[in-house]
């Protein structure tokens, strides 16, 4: 079997992408799963930034650190790279969806596809409210991981 790779992304990458990305790689290596893991925007107004302060306290809570994270925007060279991937709205799907090549082997859907019964949600973004938000943001990226590492566990 190939080494999966998932690739998560957002607008900016600096607040649900890379809280995806933490909470994935937590329980991916609680898990022993081989996996690469990565994310990034659709939109380049945060490259080489880290994540927002609020994310990185809020994964901090959790026990990951992401202060070396640093934003970055997708590529066409994403959709060879990596066999999933997961995004966080309808809006940047399709937004990632006109950057997409031709023909491209990586499976693409929505972060809340992945769990039950949130088919189709939008991924609440949390850069626009208070820090709270980003509770939820972690609450929500983290059931998401559960349901994938079982997944790929399969
Ligand atoms: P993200 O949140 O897509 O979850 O990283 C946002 C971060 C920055 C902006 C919008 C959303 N912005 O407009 O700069």
């Amino acid at each position: 079997m190939v080494k999966p790779a998932v690739l998560f992304v957002c607008l900016g990458n600096i607040c649900r992408s890379p809280l995806a990305e933490a909470a994935f790689r937590q329980q991916a290596s609680a898990a022993g799963l081989d996996v690469l893991v990565d994310s990034a925007g659709t939109a380049d107004y945060h490259v080489g930034e880290p994540p927002d302060p609020r994310a990185i306290r809020t994964a901090l809570r959790f026990g990951m650190d992401m202060a070396d994270y640093r934003g970055r925007q997708v590529s066409a060279d994403d959709f060879v790279r990596f066999t999933h991937i997961f995004v966080a709205d309808r809006s940047n799907l399709l937004n990632l969806h006109r950057v997409a090549p031709q023909d491209h082997a990586a499976q693409i859907g929505l972060l809340l596809d992945l769990i039950p019964g949130r088919e189709g949600m939008d991924l609440t973004d949390p850069w626009y409210g208070d820090e709270a938000g980003f509770l939820e943001t972690w609450s929500d990226v983290s059931a998401a991981a559960r349901h994938l590492v079982a997944l790929l566990e399969r």
